[in-house]
């Protein structure tokens, strides 16, 4: 590790101690995420395009699911962030990822509302990309290395995945993660929260709210689970791996 890594981690690490000196300055502590800002744009907010058709991922993944989560539920996301941040201009040039990432440090009376929705608008993000249409259908490059050193195979990797999303109980997501020391591991939060909130970078992100499946799937999360996980578009995956890397 380098000396300018070294400063990050420090950086991160100790945030928390910030807290005593105000919101903002906080935040503007947060150099590290910085790379994901430029992607993801700032206040106020847009629904970026589904980047491919609605039925792209027919027949595994159903076109009205698709079409009611980007343009409704997504969409919903953004426009009640934006509302919220309308009064609240000492918090506009942060981006998705630092308010997603810090919202403990927000202002009491927006804090939840930043929270689930700048969660959301990140979360969903991710999430498009990774099910782009075509692709790999298996780890490649430096993931795949790393998926054999975290997990050992890439099934080993899946089992890990299905258990987090089928038990999550409620609304959330699971998770691939990396750390700051450069390892995966899975993990899963509740409603919207970012693993960002908790120092880790997300790489690959199941959506397992019932808005996600219902309409296809009904009751049967774990079936809509393993379509996911059948439609993932690994050389997307490879770009968020070195994305994630990039900020450690
Ligand atoms: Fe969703």
């Amino acid at each position: 590790m380098n000396r300018r890594q070294v400063i990050r981690l420090s950086l991160l690490g100790t945030l928390a101690a910030y807290t005593g000196i105000g919101p903002v300055r906080a935040l503007a502590r947060t150099l590290p995420l910085s790379n994901f800002e430029n992607e993801l744009g700032r206040y106020p907010f847009a629904l970026p395009s589904l980047p491919y058709a609605n039925d792209a991922l027919e027949p595994v993944l159903d076109a009205q699911t698709f079409d009611l989560h980007h343009n409704k539920h997504h969409a919903a996301a953004v426009a009640n962030l934006n509302t919220v941040l309308k009064d609240q201009p000492e918090l506009h040039r942060l981006g998705l990822a630092e308010l997603a990432a810090h919202y403990a440090q927000l202002p009491e009376t927006v804090r939840e509302t930043i929270r689930n929705n700048a969660g959301s608008s990140l979360n969903h993000q991710l999430f498009w990309r990774i099910l782009q249409p075509g692709g790999a259908k298996q780890p490649i490059a430096t993931l795949k290395e790393a998926i054999q050193i975290a997990f050992a195979s890439l099934e080993n990797l899946q089992t890990k995945l299905t258990d987090a999303a089928n038990k999550r109980f409620g609304s959330g997501w699971a998770w691939m993660v990396l750390d700051a020391q450069g390892k995966l591991s899975v993990i899963s939060t509740a409603n919207q929260d970012s693993p960002l909130a908790q120092g880790l970078i997300p790489v690959l992100g199941i959506d397992v709210w019932e808005h996600a499946y219902y309409l296809k799937f009904q009751n049967r999360r774990a079936d809509y689970v393993k379509a996911v996980l059948a439609s993932l578009n690994w050389t997307q995956l490879e770009v968020e791996y070195l994305k994630a890397k990039a900020l450690i």
